[in-house]
């Protein structure tokens, strides 16, 4: 199939946003075969069957590279709490956060899980999702974790999206293992990672670096276990405070550190030496109403790729909108309208070492999304306004 009459975004092309106006796009099958100026379209693909996009824009399928959205529950009544002025940490010290939606997440079965997960990951679809990783890490017991993750996966059998695995058993340490985190790790968190490896689940192993949760040596242990299978690590890093994570990260050469709002320069250099993307979650920092900045400048003058994403989990990040996400990141972040559509394509694809897609060029997946807007600021600059005119998934509508 030939697109033509269109705006490109995201192309390889050294321009801002890479953009190409008057530009066309052939498809065949699942990939893109051709990208470019449609004068300079190749007489072979000229016959292809066409659609005129009359001028509109087309970018990658957007790439929510930071999700927890299979969970039971939710907390709105944590949410009451913290505007009655509880803080995010103290609701998890008397046993709320994330604790009680591993709750919820035992309770619920499969099916539920799957049902309520698909209402979410919807609502990312309309906005023109087509890549959605999706984190364990309310199970905290073998079973559960397993349970999450195939969850996730039966999410791509079931719509027209990409799911990408994290396991993330080193989320918290369940009540049965209360004040001890090293059994924790040692007796379920590293057991569950090899079965679920070995059940074909895991595409990368995150972990939370924190306070409230491990330590940079136990989590140091979750990554050797990880390295150990083969698999690339991630970790949320300096979210709270600033205990190490994102240099640890780095040392892993990890695909990703998220968060980190507490995050130095220091770090920053670090994770550009690792090649470390920094993915950037504001939806976190504006619920839990975090005063401190990501340093978005930092990141910038090393050279760190940044991406964005909705990190929709039901406490710190109730949101289930990437569009919201990059005009939240633009907004409170100042990272520019090309940061934020970069944040949520490409650089959400190396946050996931995913390398065809989130790219427009020849050889990348035809996952793409077509807006009605005329230039990728759009993307980011309307709040609660969808302009998705049409998504294709794999070379289909
Ligand atoms: O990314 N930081 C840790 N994990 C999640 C929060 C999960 C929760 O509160 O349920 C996050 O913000
Ligand atoms: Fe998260």
């Amino acid at each position: 199939m030939l697109l033509k009459n269109t705006t490109l975004a995201c192309t390889d092309l050294d321009q801002p946003c890479g953009l190409i106006r008057g530009g066309a796009l052939v498809v065949e099958g699942t990939h893109i075969v051709w990208v470019g100026s449609e004068q300079s379209l190749p007489e072979t693909f000229r016959s292809h069957e066409a659609l005129d996009l009359e001028g509109r824009l087309v970018t990658p399928g957007l790439i929510d590279c930071h999700t927890h959205i299979v969970h039971g529950g939710n907390r709105a009544r944590e949410f009451e709490m913290r505007l009655e002025g509880a803080s995010y940490e103290e609701i998890a010290r008397v046993g709320g956060g994330i604790l009680s939606t591993v709750k919820a997440t035992r309770a619920a079965g499969e099916e539920e899980l799957l049902e309520q997960a698909l209402v979410r990951v919807d609502a990312l679809l309309t906005q023109g999702v087509t890549t959605l990783e999706i984190k364990s890490g309310y199970g905290l017991d073998i079973e559960t974790e397993l349970v999450m993750l195939r969850v996730a996966r039966r999410i791509q059998e079931q719509r027209p999206v990409q799911v990408r695995t994290s396991f993330l058993g080193a989320h918290a340490v369940p009540p049965e293992f209360e004040h001890r985190a090293d059994a924790y790790i040692e007796t379920v968190c590293l057991p569950a990672l090899a079965a679920a490896h070995a059940e074909g689940l895991v595409d990368a192993v995150d972990g939370f670096c924190e306070g409230i949760a491990f330590t940079p040596m136990q989590i140091a242990e979750v990554f050797d276990g990880a390295q150990s299978l083969g698999l690339p690590v991630k970790l949320h890093a300096e979210q709270l405070s600033n205990l190490g994570g994102a240099q640890l990260a780095a040392r892993y050469k990890a695909l990703s550190a998220d968060h980190l709002e507490h995050a130095s320069d220091a770090d920053a250099a670090a994770m550009a030496r690792a090649g470390t993307v920094a993915v950037i979650l504001p939806g976190a920092f504006y619920t839990l109403r975090e005063t401190k900045h990501p340093a978005i400048d930092s990141f910038r003058a090393h050279g760190v790729a940044m991406a964005v994403a909705t990190d929709c989990n039901p406490g710190s990040s109730p949101l289930t909108s990437i569009l919201l996400a990059m005009n939240m990141a633009a907004t409170l972040f100042r990272m520019t309208p090309e940061e934020c559509l970069a944040g949520v394509t490409r650089h959400a694809g190396k946050a996931l070492g995913l390398d065809d897609v989130g790219v427009l060029r020849t050889g990348a997946r035809a996952d793409l999304a077509i807006w009605d807007v005329e230039s990728p600021a759009e993307l980011s600059y309307r709040i609660g306004f969808n302009p998705l005119w049409k998504r294709m998934f794999g070379g289909r509508f």
